[in-house]
């Protein structure tokens, strides 16, 4: 099923403005069933390689391949298995090989059409293929669309764990399409609005308050309200990675909002379906404010209304309601292989209130682990 409409309306143009490697975000309808005009001189040759998954491929396959052939080129289609197993060393080793027979050149573009493992993928293999080609992202998710394709955060998982293998590599354009968010199932959509929520709480309170009134309408699909939520978020990311592409001053690390106690919560869970990675943001994000409550940083009042707005999302709020079989000390062990442990200190992103997130290198993992055994019994 395609839910493209037939003229493309870009609604917000945003620059990435990153030193040697600017680019823009296009966030608006229409886009993908545009390809080939929206990427214009950046495809040079007739044949185009697009990297995606099966389930992308059959949604959004045959609009592409319209697009393409409107302008007299065609797709070269590399189509994976949907889900995090294709971020591995093998799917990448593939992949690069598929490239060179494709015979990409350094100045050729790969499309990467899907969530955050295409993009994430893709955009490896491009960081390597000649020591660097191009690349365009094409997210088809609320989640790859405002956080994992801005940026340039390109990695593979490996038996040490998720994303420790990758490369900061900026793809050269990055076209949000409005339209591809019809198809998704509502829980994935909810879990990437997590991600739109993150961006109020790290520095902007007026946002989160529209999120507080417009995130129903949002998940129920209407569009104007997806588009401001999409532009907002991005032009938050790109104002961050701009300032810290390569996140060595702080800055980049207030996107991690949520993730530390997300991450722990996904390895307890095995990385499976039962809490998807915008749900371990969201209850992170929570557990980060009730953390923060407790620390004496953050009022009571606004960690709740926190937790009220994750659960109005339908969203994780509460660790006890996860059902996890484990004390908090297993919990903490977790976040030990976090990759963002720096000399055996682990950053923790805490708020003094909504829209003020900062960087904590002072938090005792021993209180933490206290804090998430009383958040397990409550
Ligand atoms: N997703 C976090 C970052 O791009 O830095």
């Amino acid at each position: 099923m395609t839910a493209a409409t037939t003229t493309a309306a870009t609604l917000a143009t945003i620059p990435v403005d990153i030193a040697g490697a600017p680019y823009e975000v296009r966030v608006g309808r229409g886009l993908l069933a545009d390809l080939a005009g929206q990427c214009g001189a950046r495809l040079r040759k007739p044949r185009v390689p697009v990297i995606t998954d099966v389930h992308v491929h059959a949604a959004w396959g045959a609009a592409v391949e319209r697009a393409l052939e409107a302008a007299g080129k065609e797709p070269a289609w590399r189509i994976l298995p949907p889900g995090e197993a294709s971020k591995s060393w093998s799917e990448l080793a593939a992949t690069v090989d598929w490239m060179l027979a494709e015979g990409v050149d350094r100045g050729d573009h790969v499309l990467a059409l899907g969530g955050g493992v295409i993009g994430d993928l893709t955009g490896f293999a491009a960081a390597i293929v000649k020591r660097g080609c191009r690349f365009v992202q094409l997210p088809t998710t609320l989640l790859a669309q405002v956080d994992s394709s801005v940026g340039g955060k390109t990695a593979i998982n490996t038996a040490a764990g998720k994303n420790l293998v990758g490369a900061f590599h900026q793809p050269s354009l990055v076209l949000a399409d409005l339209d591809a968010l019809a198809t998704l199932r509502p829980r994935e959509l909810a879990a990437g609005y997590a991600e739109v929520v993150k961006y109020g709480l790290i520095g902007d309170a007026a946002f989160f308050e529209w999120c507080e009134g417009n995130g129903r309408h949002l998940l129920e699909g209407d569009v104007a309200a997806r588009a401001h939520a999409v532009a907002v978020s991005v032009a938050a990311k790109a104002r961050i990675v701009a300032e810290d592409e390569r996140e060595t001053k702080g800055t980049r690390a207030l996107l991690n909002l949520g993730h530390t106690f997300g991450h722990a919560l996904e390895a307890e869970t095995g990385f499976s379906d039962r809490l998807l990675h915008g749900e371990g943001v969201a209850l992170g994000m929570v557990l980060a404010a009730r953390y923060s409550v407790r620390r004496g940083l953050m009022t009571g009042q606004d960690a709740g209304r926190v937790a009220a707005h994750i659960a109005a999302a339908g969203l994780p709020a509460s660790l006890k309601a996860l059902g996890l079989d484990c004390d908090g000390a297993a919990l903490v062990a977790h976040m030990l292989h976090d990759k963002k442990m720096d000399a055996g200190v682990l950053p923790f992103l805490l708020m003094r209130g909504i829209g003020q997130t900062f960087l904590a290198k002072d938090v005792p993992l021993d209180d933490v682990a206290a804090f998430l055994d009383a958040e397990l019994a409550e």
